[in-house]
């Protein structure tokens, strides 16, 4: 082993989205040696990809005056169907004014009202206009602000290392092995303290809207190292869609006073909705729009219509230019002339690695935030702007936690046999002549979105299960038809796959455990919440013999008490 690739860093961020960089900022203000691994260079991050808004009380829209942390903290719980962990909440909620405040003195480029003040719109399932926007470009512009932050700063940034596994000694992460991908070498980190921030796993299905390389990594290196995952059976669909290639389509737009129509036109959402309307949650929205279509009262039994129409183009122009575009480049149409067409498609994750409010996993030095993790604010649905929120506010909190471990000197022996034993690993793909990842990583895909989509029912899950599990078996034998060293994506996405079918299979055992319907996970066969036997998260860890354990654990209650009601 070459000593000049081991690196060593008090506090080691996988991931250069909103969270690792939040995390990043925080650690090295706390005065510790701070780095960054990113599988891309950060500003390509998902966060980049995140448009409608970032939710904080600063009621500053007319109508809004008054609103309080605890208003945003009853929308979150009432959204997440009474599973998320009530203190969680109150964390997120109670920080979020002061983390947006301390991004517009870092030099975020929020829209702006006629006072000058942070314009706020309104979203799903919340009560009032909460939402802080930069126009539908809200995560690339928090994510420049938060990069620009960390280079003033001089965090060193390790780009396109790609983690193949977390480094294990005595029962604490002592770092991680990574492929450097453009020259394929292999480099050992020893750190004190290891922060996931690998975002979502939305590339396990079909129709997402998140980038290729959300595939699971961060859950997956956890998992396998003996973290525990929790409710990892909530996904959550995003309601609109654009119709053929599945990019976001802001509810931003909604938030502007867009409409759906199926296709005779009606805004069908009060049937479904009589209050919350088209801002009623996305579970809720997501559903109804399924109802639509299959009533047939879809267009092409696929999809039905976003209506921006009657805003106009200023307003498009001024709030929404980046779905005015991409519906120009993708659907070649204007968004002021013709409704667009949407679909349901998946979006978030909102089960992930077990947190506590520090950002601790049960594993001692490893920690998680953002996507990735579940310090449970978001239980069985998220609302629209609290993604965002949750990577700024529990980044920060994480990366306060992380420096104060320092530095574990970790023997760097145990790096190197760790680096070594993932060389052979690596070179074994190299060596096998089996199929390559391409196939299965589609059926893989096709499986969940077919088996473990909105609706769901036992028999279909068990079939997706039975497809999963011969899927897991053909992997075992996989190959690569691209043998290169350098800036070998092929061998990149057949490590991913083995993250994603690994987490596609603890997805789908967790769905098929809850006999209940609740938030994004409904179940034809169970249609009612069962409050008495499901109001609990649900933790996959792996048993002895290296299979997902399902157990159950309590929520915390404490700030609302848990109700029937709609929207
Ligand atoms: O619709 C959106 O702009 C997405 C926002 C979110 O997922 O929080």
């Amino acid at each position: 082993m070459n000593a000049k690739y081991i690196h060593k860093h008090d506090v080691l961020i996988v991931g250069g989205g909103l969270a690792g960089l939040r995390a990043a900022l925080e650690a090295y203000d706390s005065g510790a040696d701070t780095a960054v691994v990113s599988k891309v260079y950060p500003l390509r991050s998902h966060s980049v990809a995140a448009q409608g808004g970032i939710n904080a009380s600063l009621g500053n829209a007319p109508g809004s005056k008054g609103d309080t942390w605890e208003d945003h903290a009853y929308d979150t719980i009432k959204g997440s169907v009474y599973l998320a962990d009530q203190d969680a909440v109150e964390v997120l909620c109670r920080e979020a004014p002061g983390a947006v405040i301390e991004l517009e003195h870092w030099g975020t480029v929020f829209s702006r009202d006629g006072r000058g003040s942070i314009a706020q719109r309104p979203f799903g399932g919340a009560g009032v206009a909460r939402t802080c926007y930069a126009a539908d470009r809200t995560g690339h512009n928090l994510l420049n602000t938060l990069y620009e932050q960390a280079n003033a700063r001089g965090i060193k940034f390790y780009n396109e290392y790609f983690v193949t596994s977390l480094i294990i000694d005595e029962d604490a992460c002592m770092g991680c092995v990574t492929l450097d991908i453009p020259s394929g070498e292999l480099h050992g980190f020893a750190s004190g303290s290891l922060i996931l921030a690998t975002g979502g796993y939305g590339r396990i299905y079909e129709r997402s809207t998140n980038s290729l390389i959300n595939t699971a990594d961060g859950k997956s290196l956890a998992y396998r190292c003996g973290a525990a995952l929790k409710d990892m059976e909530f996904v959550q669909f995003h309601p609109t869609t654009l119709y053929g290639s599945n990019i976001l389509i802001s509810e931003g737009a909604r938030g502007e006073g867009g409409h759906l129509l199926n296709a005779r036109g009606e805004q069908f959402m009060s049937k479904y909705a009589p209050q919350a309307r088209d801002l009623a949650p996305r579970d809720i929205v997501a559903r109804s729009i399924i109802r639509e279509i299959e009533a047939g009262l879809g267009f092409k039994n696929e999809y039905v219509h976003l209506d921006l129409r009657h805003l106009g183009a200023e307003k498009i122009n001024d709030r929404l230019p980046g779905i005015k575009q991409i519906a120009e480049d993708f659907a070649n149409l204007d968004p002021a002339v013709d409704p667009i067409p949407v679909q349901p498609g998946q979006h978030y994750s909102m089960g992930g690695i077990e947190v506590d409010i520090g950002g601790a996993t049960n594993i001692s030095g490893l920690f998680a935030a953002g996507e990735c993790a579940c310090v449970s604010t978001h239980g069985a649905n998220r609302l629209g702007g609290n993604s965002l929120l949750e990577a700024i506010v529990y980044g920060k909190m994480v990366g306060k936690k992380a420096a104060g471990m320092g530095y574990n000197s970790a023997r760097i022996s145990v790096i190197e046999d760790a680096v070594n034993r993932e060389s052979k690993k690596l070179e074994s793909f190299y060596s096998r002549p089996g199929e390559d990842f391409a196939a299965l990583t589609n059926e893989m895909r096709k499986a969940m979105f077919e088996k473990f989509s909105i609706f769901r029912n036992e028999e279909s899950m068990a079939e997706g299960i039975r497809s999963l599990v011969g899927l897991r078996e053909r992997y075992e034998n996989i190959g690569l038809k691209n043998r290169a060293k350098k800036f070998n994506q092929a061998l990149v996405m057949t490590l991913e796959l083995g993250y994603m079918l690994e987490t596609a299979e603890i997805v789908a055992l967790s769905a098929i455990k809850r006999k209940e319907s609740r938030g994004s996970h409904y179940r034809t066969d169970f249609p009612d919440r069962d409050d008495d036997k499901y109001l609990k998260h649900t933790i996959v860890k792996k048993d002895q013999e290296g299979r997902p354990l399902i157990s159950f654990s309590p929520v915390r209650l404490g700030l609302f008490p848990v109700k029937e009601g709609g929207y």
